[in-house]
């Protein structure tokens, strides 16, 4: 049984294997397996439009059944006071693979302890958020045909921003130059970085970039990695401080890198001007929305059967 429930739950090779066979999806295999007889649940207690839409879409492709909850902190026995562990153990009697989003950062662990089918984690609070980092590397190695030496820039709430978290690991994994330019927020008359917390700097090497010196670099970056400031989550903290972060707008779009990717993780807010969403490098509404589609189809395949059917049929040497 395989959980996926941070990134290094997969190796290199796992991974490669597993976007290989999305690109073979997205190119039209015909599926000669039917999941007809696999259920999975998904269990969102979190907010979630692409990655609860684009889990139960790829189940229907794969021919698979789904059991559903998506305002599971309302609508579930959690509100009753039942614990994650407990829940777990009963969604799991019903289905052959849990999708879950907790707000628990912790909540991963304890699927890892007590689940008898494989979990996969489509968010865990400020944790990780493994599937959309996956995704978000193969947005970037279809656009520059390459991820090994890429110049990735990580704006926005680097601190909550969960995306951020699995997905520097993959690029420091496949060997990118990473540079981060974390939002300000000024309360109390002090400035306050929203940074990647020390954990992941202590593991990774990143280059700081301050908020007014990014448009200096932008025409050197392959890669510009946008999130929003994770209001929900800095409020109990902050209250209404005052924000700066980096944007991309009609100021500033010339500058940066005529082949660069623009990506964002979604939903976007002001960090992203909406009159640049046309520009050729604005891969966020769709190529990178997309590829979650084939990106979790291909990884249920992996999850379920552990056995991608392409490795009978040679496809994958
Ligand atoms: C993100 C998430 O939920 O972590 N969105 C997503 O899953 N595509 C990003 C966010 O909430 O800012």
């Amino acid at each position: 049984m395989r959980h996926f429930l941070c990134v290094n739950d997969l190796s290199k090779k796992e991974i490669d294997t597993i976007l290989n066979w999305a690109t073979t999806i997205e190119n039209g295999w015909e599926f000669c397996r039917s999941m007809n007889n696999k259920c999975i649940s998904c269990f969102f207690a979190e907010p979630s439009t692409r990655t609860r839409f684009s889990f139960e879409r790829a189940m229907h492709w794969l021919g698979g059944r789904i059991v559903t909850a998506a305002d599971a902190s309302a609508s579930s026995s959690l509100t009753k006071g039942e614990s994650i562990k407990d829940t777990i153990r009963t969604i799991g009697q019903y289905s052959d693979a849990i999708v879950m989003r907790h707000s628990d950062p912790e909540w991963p662990e304890i699927a890892r302890q007590y689940s008898r089918v494989p979990v996969i984690n489509a968010g865990s609070g400020s944790g990780e958020h493994p599937t959309q980092a996956l995704l978000d590397l193969h947005t970037i190695n279809q656009k520059w045909k390459t991820i090994s030496g890429l110049k990735i820039l990580l704006c926005g709430d680097l601190e909550n921003g969960r995306t951020i978290h699995s997905l520097m690991k993959l690029l420091y994994l496949y060997g990118c130059e990473i540079y981060h330019c974390p939002a300000k927020i000024n309360y109390d008359d002090s400035d306050y970085e929203l940074s990647l917390p020390n954990k992941y700097l202590e593991e990774i090497p990143c280059t700081k970039v301050q908020i007014d010196q990014v448009n200096d670099i932008i025409k050197e970056i392959n890669v510009i990695y946008m999130t929003r400031i994770q209001k929900e989550r800095i409020l109990k903290k902050f209250g209404q401080g005052d924000i700066d972060f980096f944007k991309i707008n009609k100021n500033n779009i010339d500058l940066i890198n005529k082949q660069a990717a623009i990506l964002h993780p979604l939903p976007r807010n002001e960090e992203i001007s909406e009159d640049i969403d046309d520009d050729p490098r604005a891969d966020y509404h769709e190529r990178q929305v997309r590829n979650g589609l084939y990106v979790r189809t291909a990884l249920l395949d992996y999850i379920l059967y552990n056995n991608p059917i392409y490795f009978s049929n040679g496809n994958n040497s």
